[in-house]
């Protein structure tokens, strides 16, 4: 994994969306997952900002969200695929035809699961999967405890999590207990990995996950093992790392070639 540290998270939403871009002139027909949470909202800013001024183009690409929450309508003000409209789809030129985001009404669960998972492999598979990361290690709604090869599937929210997000729900008790996640395995199988994190209330997670034995309660931890991951952190996230790290993209490419 190649880790990048930055100064704060105006400069981690560059970075991350720099890397994105990069992808998408390389492959216009690009596979992209997409993450939700407050981290990846920069980094969404930036892509529009260089869709309207410097014509990133979004037309020919596919993109697949993590995680949805169950029993949420797409038109609720706090489903993920409403998140998903307001912060970058209503803003791009993406084929709405080519948006995935899991269904959390879908009647028969197993079956919408493994439809999601068939639609990735029929787009090609992923090729760069956006991820945040939950206080707790969580990628997705993987949750402490997920099966590092787990699928698509129905996951119980912790009481932490469901802490976490209940900012944006009026009461605490509106915060469904259950959403439908990407598995550990589904991630791990995106070409690339992307993982952006800020703030000082990350930083134990990040240093678990980055220098931490890998293990399923820390889900994130199994992005070790992925062969191109880019860990994209602010200083605050990054404070109980021990070893040294890069802060760019350059120069994390020089040292690896100096290896
Ligand atoms: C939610 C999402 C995750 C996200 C996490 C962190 O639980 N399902 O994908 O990484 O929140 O969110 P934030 O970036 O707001 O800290």
């Amino acid at each position: 994994m190649l880790v990048i540290i930055k100064d704060d998270y105006q400069a981690i939403s560059l970075e991350a969306a720099r890397l994105v871009a990069n992808r998408m002139h390389k492959k216009p027909n690009l596979v992209l997952g997409l993450a939700t949470g407050s981290t990846p909202l920069g980094l969404y800013g930036e892509l529009i900002r260089m869709h309207r001024s410097e014509g990133l183009d979004f037309s020919k690409l596919t993109t697949f969200n993590l995680d949805e929450y169950v029993g949420l309508r797409p038109e609720h003000p706090q489903s993920y695929r409403h998140f998903m409209r307001q912060n970058l789809f209503d803003h791009v030129n993406l084929d709405p035809r080519f948006t995935h985001v899991p269904d959390g009404m879908a009647t028969d669960i197993e079956d919408h699961c493994l439809w999601y998972e068939q639609r990735i492999l029929a787009a090609g598979g992923l090729d760069l999967q956006i991820l945040g990361i939950g206080a707790n290690g969580h990628i997705a709604f993987n949750e402490p405890g997920s099966s590092l090869g787990s699928r698509t599937r129905v996951k119980t929210l912790t009481g932490t999590t469901r802490e976490a997000n209940a900012r944006f729900f009026g009461a605490d008790e509106d915060v469904p207990r259950y959403a439908l996640t990407m598995g550990v395995g589904t991630i791990m199988e995106a070409r690339e990995l992307l993982l952006v994190a800020s703030g000082e209330g990350k930083a134990h997670a990040i240093a678990a996950s980055v220098e931490g034995p890998i293990t399923a309660m820390v889900p994130a931890s199994i992005v070790q093992m992925h062969a191109r991951a880019f860990l994209v952190i602010d200083r605050a996230a990054a404070a109980g790392l021990k070893g040294a790290y890069a802060s760019s993209f350059e120069e994390a490419v020089i040292t690896r070639r100096k290896l």
